[in-house]
C-alpha cells in the first residue's frame, strides 16, 4: 500500500467521525483533502454542516466539491476540527505547518471541542523535530533578526522558498515561514513553543501541544489505527 492510500484511509476515518448538524473546522494538506472528499460524499451539498476553512486552498477544494464554506464569525466555536500533521509524538504533541497554514490551523484548533488528526504511518515519531522541521510563521520585516537569533540558538533556520520562483513562500496571512532544524529534535515541545512565541516577529509555531484529541493513522496493511490521549485510551 502506498503512503497516499494510507492518507485516504485516515482521511475517510476522520470524515466518518462527523455528524449532521456539526460546526466543522477544516485543516489543510493532502490528508485533509482526502477527508474533505469523503465528507462531500457523505454530506452531498453540505447543507447539514457549518464549515470554516483554515486556508484558501481548503476553501477552494471544499467549495468545488459542493461543501459551502463560511467566514469566521464572532461567537464561533467548533464541534470538530479535522486536520493532518507532519509529526505525531507518543504524547500526541504535533508538528504542523508543512502546508504553511499553521497559524489558522492552530487558531481554529483552539476553538474546537475536538481536534481529529489524520495521518499516514510515516508521521508517527518518537520525538518532534526529528523527521520534519519545526515551522514558524514570522513577520517578513523581522526575518533577518530572527534568522540571526535562531541560528545563535542552534535551530539552523531556513526561510521556506517557493520551488518555482525561488522567492519566499507567503502564507495566506502575507507572512513568511522559517523552518527550524533542532539538532537532536525537541525534548520539551510545550517549552519550545512558549520560547519561540515570545520572540518579537514570531506570529505562531507549528508545535501543537495538548490540542489533539484523536489520531487516525493509515497503516501499510490497509487498516486504520485510532490513537487517543493515554488518559482516555481504551
Ligand atoms: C498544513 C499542515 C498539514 O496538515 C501537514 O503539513 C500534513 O500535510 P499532508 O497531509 O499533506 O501530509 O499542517 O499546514
Amino acid at each position: 500500500m502506498e503512503v497516499d492510500d494510507e492518507k485516504v484511509l485516515a482521511g475517510r476515518a476522520a470524515a466518518g467521525h462527523v455528524r449532521a448538524g456539526q460546526r466543522l473546522a477544516l485543516g489543510t494538506g493532502s490528508t485533509t483533502s482526502f477527508a474533505i472528499r469523503a465528507l462531500a460524499e457523505k454530506f452531498p451539498g453540505g447543507d447539514q454542516l457549518s464549515i470554516v476553512a483554515s486556508s484558501v486552498a481548503t476553501e477552494r477544494l471544499a467549495t468545488e466539491l459542493g461543501l459551502p464554506v463560511r467566514p469566521l464569525e464572532p461567537g464561533d466555536h467548533f464541534d470538530l476540527m479535522i486536520d493532518g500533521a507532519d509529526e505525531v509524538a507518543p504524547t500526541l504533541a504535533l508538528t504542523k505547518g508543512g502546508g504553511g497554514a499553521l497559524f489558522r490551523e492552530k487558531f481554529l484548533a483552539r476553538l474546537s471541542q475536538e481536534l481529529v488528526i489524520a495521518v499516514d504511518h510515516t508521521k508517527l515519531v518518537s520525538k518532534l523535530g526529528t523527521h520534519h522541521p519545526i515551522p514558524i510563521e514570522i513577520v517578513p520585516f523581522a526575518r533577518a533578526k530572527l534568522l540571526h537569533q535562531l541560528t545563535e540558538r542552534g535551530f539552523s533556520p531556513r526561510l521556506r522558498a517557493d520551488r518555482t520562483s525561488g522567492g519566499p513562500v507567503l502564507t495566506d496571512n502575507g507572512n513568511e515561514i522559517l523552518d527550524l532544524y533542532p539538532e537532536n529534535g525537541v525534548d520539551d515541545p510545550a517549552r519550545l513553543d512558549r520560547e519561540l512565541r515570545v520572540m518579537p516577529g514570531v506570529i505562531e509555531t507549528g508545535i501543537f501541544v495538548g490540542l489533539a484529541h484523536r489520531i487516525y493513522v493509515g497503516l501499510p496493511d490497509g487498516t486504520v489505527q485510532e490513537i487517543l490521549p493515554s488518559n482516555t485510551s481504551a
